[in-house]
């Protein structure tokens, strides 16, 4: 049998067939427009991303035999508030993850509802891009809209109900909403009461790896599909990664360097970080993790390549790049505010060091590594919390890079084990598809069989000594420019 992963990511979606020995058969990509209408502000049409979803199913499977398709699951990034009137019409676009516009939202959250009740009630406190103070903003904000909602639902959601017709989530994806139980897996009554939404509105909650009902009668003849395919619950992009890269049981760590970038903590036991500056959310495999989020990994290399140089060609900009744990120039990766460990919108990338010698090797490599040294702020809370990690697996498009790879290695202080296909999120969908199907009996057992370490990048102690040093740097420059940051970015 065949099954298709969705990963309905921020830049496009990637789709993926996979057949039942876990072999990729084809993979498409399709674009969508990301719009800022004002700085910090992040929205997408849930109409475009399900135009692109049908037009990459049909190109996906053009030479597919399509009647091997047995189901159909989804990697979809998180948070992002969609809502759909009671004639189903979206009603406003989607406020997407990086989105820092709930500011007083989250205060309110955080401040007059308190961190205490939020993390006893969720596992986790308000940060902006969470779907809750989203929920608020637009009761405050945009009242008419607000009094319109019939569903509320997260990206990848909306993709199942429209294939599907039914009004589904995964706990991975509903842990981001601060609206749910993460150690019960069930939507908490007193975040729906402080958030003034009802229980009607939400989705029905499903385990990642579970049916949810099958393609409805007219998507299913635009495809050329069965109706008896089946659509799977699915999970956020970062859960769904996870199981793309074998990330499942106890303490096993991937980081994904995509438009955002994470470290993600796989645990068999529900766990806290008593500060809550990692998310503690359930995972696809049945269980918990622990995860810090930077909102912006591979898009500062995207935006320094293509907006400030104005190239597409990342590799040969590295290729000048030698002096690793020497560079003078520090990178504050910033661009969309920041969320694991600093929970502050209003946080700006900086460069800071340059002088009259500096390079423009120096300055992509500076950005290479401040995305590095970020991602070490988050491996250090877990550190603190005593969870002990001697290895990660890595996936995402900035994980194409064999130089960034090496600088996380080294800044991180940890091996990086690269599996054979970096698909993450996608295969992950895929492979939790299959199990939904009965093709394996768990996503571990998925995991197991299917996932294939092919390199590992070991650490090395004189690089990484030097670059000890320089974290210790980097950790001074956020705290000097944090009151600025609320200074330049005042209206
Ligand atoms: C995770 C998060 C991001 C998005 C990216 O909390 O906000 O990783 O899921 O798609």
């Amino acid at each position: 049998m065949l099954y298709v992963g969705v990963d309905l990511g921020t830049s496009a979606v990637k789709l993926l067939l996979m057949d039942a020995h876990g072999k990729i058969l084809n993979t498409v990509s399709k674009e969508y427009a990301l719009s800022f209408p004002h700085p910090g502000w992040s929205e997408q049409k849930p109409e475009d991303w399900y135009s692109q979803v049908m037009a990459g199913l049909k190109e996906l499977l053009a030479d597919a035999d399509k009647s091997q398709v047995a189901g159909i699951s989804f990697g979809g990034q998180m948070h992002g508030l969609v809502i759909l009137d009671d004639q189903d019409n979206v009603i406003r676009p989607a406020i997407l993850w990086n989105d820092g516009r709930t500011q007083k939202q989250t205060d309110y959250l955080n401040n007059v509802i308190g961190k205490d009740k939020l993390s006893q009630y969720t596992a986790n406190i308000a940060f902006a891009g969470f779907t809750a103070p989203k929920i608020l903003w637009v009761e405050e904000n945009e009242p008419e809209n607000f009094k319109k909602i019939a569903k509320i639902m997260l990206p990848k959601d909306y993709i199942a109900y429209k294939l599907s017709g039914v009004h589904c989530t995964d706990v991975s994806d509903a842990s981001g909403m601060l609206l749910f139980d993460v150690k019960n897996r069930c939507w908490s009554k007193e975040m729906l009461e402080i958030c003034h939404v009802k229980e009607e509105q939400l989705a029905k909650i499903y385990e990642s790896y579970e049916v949810v009902g099958t393609l409805k009668a007219d998507v299913a003849a635009e495809l050329g599909l069965s109706t008896d395919v089946k659509i799977v619950a699915g999970a956020g992009d970062n859960a769904a990664a996870a199981v793309g890269t074998g990330t499942v049981g106890d303490a096993m760590c991937n980081i994904s360097l995509g438009t955002s970038g994470t470290v993600f903590i796989s645990s068999k036991e529900f766990g806290v970080d008593k500060n809550n500056a990692l998310h503690s959310f359930a995972h696809a495999d049945g269980s918990y993790h622990l995860m810090g989020c930077m909102l912006s990994a591979a898009s500062c290399n995207k935006w320094w390549m293509e907006d400030i140089l104005k190239t597409k060609n990342f590799a040969d900009e590295q290729k000048g790049i030698e002096k690793l744990g020497e560079n003078h120039v520090f990178y504050l990766p910033y661009l969309m505010g920041e969320r694991s460990p600093h929970n502050n919108p209003n946080a700006r990338a900086t460069f800071i060091g340059m002088t009259m010698d500096t390079t423009r090797e120096d300055m992509t490599q500076a950005v290479l590594e401040g995305v590095a040294f970020a991602l070490r702020d988050s491996l250090e809370v877990a550190k603190s919390l005593g969870i002990k990690l001697e290895r990660t697996k890595i996936c995402g498009g900035g994980a194409k890079s064999p130089l960034w790879k090496k600088m996380i290695a080294n800044i991180l202080g940890i091996k990086v084990d690269v599996i054979e296909t970096e698909e993450g999120p996608g295969y992950g969908a895929a492979m939790l598809a299959a199990v939904a199907c009965g093709e394996y009996a768990s996503v571990e057992e998925a995991a197991a069989k299917l996932v294939k370490t092919v390199d590992t990048i070991e650490p090395d102690p004189e690089l990484t000594a030097k670059y000890e040093k320089k974290y210790q740097q980097f950790k001074q420059i956020y705290p000097a420019c944090k009151g600025l940051f609320d200074v330049i970015t005042e209206e």
